[in-house]
């Protein structure tokens, strides 16, 4: 039974910014021009509505899956009739080449065993530290403005993030790369929907759009500036103690054959965990912190937590499976701003989905920012309610309903990590400031790969 330690009920009722669906399936000319604005409003209204969707065009075929059951056989029970799509491919072949999250069948498998092992939840736990010492900086860096300055929670959520994957990634830190592998990286996502709809529309990769130019130089600084780090780190042993993944992708070994992981290989999942591993989690911190500044309630929720279990002292390993509200918290937001808001998968032969005939070569695409929203799968869908991750309340649902991290064999690698680093970054700064929304800002979710806010995220920030 709910109490008014644990029930919501009785807080007023946010309805955060979502983004307005097309009331129907679009020409395919509006169809790209939205796609390009901002692929989720190309989403028509039925893919919130209907298990499954599909948009025929000229050139190619697009099923929006978000039932589920239907989700469960495209990414688990049938995953190896689904594999990954050349379209995920082709837009990010010029920086992630052939890495864990690009590459399939043997060679996927092969990086995937040897990287599993280093993001096992017991052995992540150890980074806490490092996490919420980055969290503590940011606190230092805020506490050295006017009090109550307004502060770009997006660009801080990125700098804290891209600061705790480097410093457990590379031991050293390596300053001056990591620097520019962070503004390249922002540079190569920012005209990436242009890649996504040309790829999409199956249109040659030498045909320019805009943004060409800015992609191609960006993907060069990336990968010249992770060789550089390689390098350096091959003159350079470490310390006794330390240890870093890119010490690991450095001794392993194929299993069959002893060889290395060649040098182009080692750029490609470098640069894949770098990216991956802060994007993503910048971005559930940044809506997490808005959320929080316009639910004040839960901002005091999740304070009274941490210092019940922490005190004052900076958060532990032992305190992240402590602190369940403010997971909560991140669950929720996590369902209203899915980080990777948009999965996508091809049929790699004529088959069936949900009664369905699929010709090889269809997109399967699984809409997650849908699915965590559809009208048949949630109660109220738009409105922010960390309840609905109260134990027994999220014992109910699908295993494919909520799924920020996806599901299968190719779930995040770093789904422990980004828990742990999130609940460790939210909880040091919830402690120690307030966020306040200025009652009127409403930022529309952006999906450029990741879920941006468009125009950035500025909230005023009270040190207490
Ligand atoms: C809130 C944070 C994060 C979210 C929401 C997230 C989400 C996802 C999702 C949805 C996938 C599956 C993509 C697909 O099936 O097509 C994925 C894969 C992946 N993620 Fe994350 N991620 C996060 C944090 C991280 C972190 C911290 C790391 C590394 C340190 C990481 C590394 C990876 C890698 C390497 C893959 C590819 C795995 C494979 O294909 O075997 N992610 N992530």
């Amino acid at each position: 039974m709910a109490t008014a330690e644990n029930s919501s009920a009785a807080l007023p009722a946010l309805y955060p910014p979502t983004v307005t669906p097309a009331p129907d399936l679009l020409p395919l000319h509006r169809f790209l021009l939205n796609f390009v604005r901002n692929p989720l409003s190309s989403l028509p209204r039925q893919v919130y509505e209907e298990p499954l969707v599909v948009y025929e065009t000229r050139r190619s075929t697009i099923v929006w899956v978000t039932a589920p059951r239907l989700v469960e056989e495209v990414l688990l029970t049938r995953h190896e009739e689904f594999p990954k799509t050349p379209v995920e491919k082709r837009i990010f072949a010029q920086t992630l080449g052939n890495g864990i999250l690009t590459s399939g069948g043997q060679h996927w498998r092969w990086q995937r065993r040897i990287m599993a092992p280093l993001f096992r939840h017991a052995e992540i736990l150890r980074y806490v530290p490092t996490m919420s010492r980055a969290a503590e900086e940011l606190l230092d860096r805020w506490r050295a403005d006017p009090p109550g300055s307004i502060q770009h929670i997006d660009r801080a959520m990125t700098e804290t993030t891209f600061t705790v994957i480097s410093r457990t990634m590379l031991a050293g830190g390596e300053a001056v790369e990591a620097d520019i592998i962070r503004q390249a990286g922002g540079d190569f996502l920012e005209r990436i929907s242009w890649e996504i709809a040309y790829a999409l529309l199956r249109l040659p990769t030498w045909l320019p759009h805009p943004g060409t130019r800015q992609m191609r130089n960006a993907a060069r600084r990336l990968r010249t500036a992770v060789q550089e780090l390689i390098d350096k780190r091959r003159n350079r042993s470490l310390e006794a103690g330390e240890a870093d993944l890119l010490g690991r992708l450095l001794a392993a070994r194929d299993p069959e054959t002893g060889a290395p992981m060649s040098d182009e290989n080692l750029v490609d999942n470098l640069l894949t965990l770098l990216e991956a591993g802060h994007e993503t989690t910048a971005k559930a911190l940044t809506w997490c912190l808005y959320l929080l500044a316009r639910a004040p309630e839960w901002q005091q929720r999740i304070r009274d937590e941490v210092i019940a279990v922490a005190g004052n002292a900076p958060i532990e390993s032992a305190h992240i499976d402590q602190l369940p509200t403010t997971q909560r918290v991140l669950k929720e937001t996590m369902r209203l701003y899915p980080p990777a808001p948009v999965l996508s998968r091809m049929a790699a032969n004529a088959t069936t989905l949900g009664g369905r005939a699929l010709r090889p070569g269809t997109n399967v695409v699984m809409p997650v920012f849908a699915i965590h929203r559809h009208k048949r799968l949630w109660e109220d869908p738009d409105r922010f309610d960390p309840d609905r991750f109260l134990p027994e309340r999220e014992a109910r649902y699908w295993r494919t309903q909520f799924m920020p991290f996806g599901a299968g064999p190719r779930i995040c690698i770093g789904m422990s990590f980004a828990m742990a680093e999130a609940t460790a970054i939210l909880a040091t700064l919830v402690r120690s400031a307030s966020f306040e929304w200025d009652g009127r800002y409403v930022p529309e979710p952006l999906s450029r790969v990741t879920l941006r806010p468009k125009g950035g995220m500025p909230l005023r920030v009270h040190l207490l």
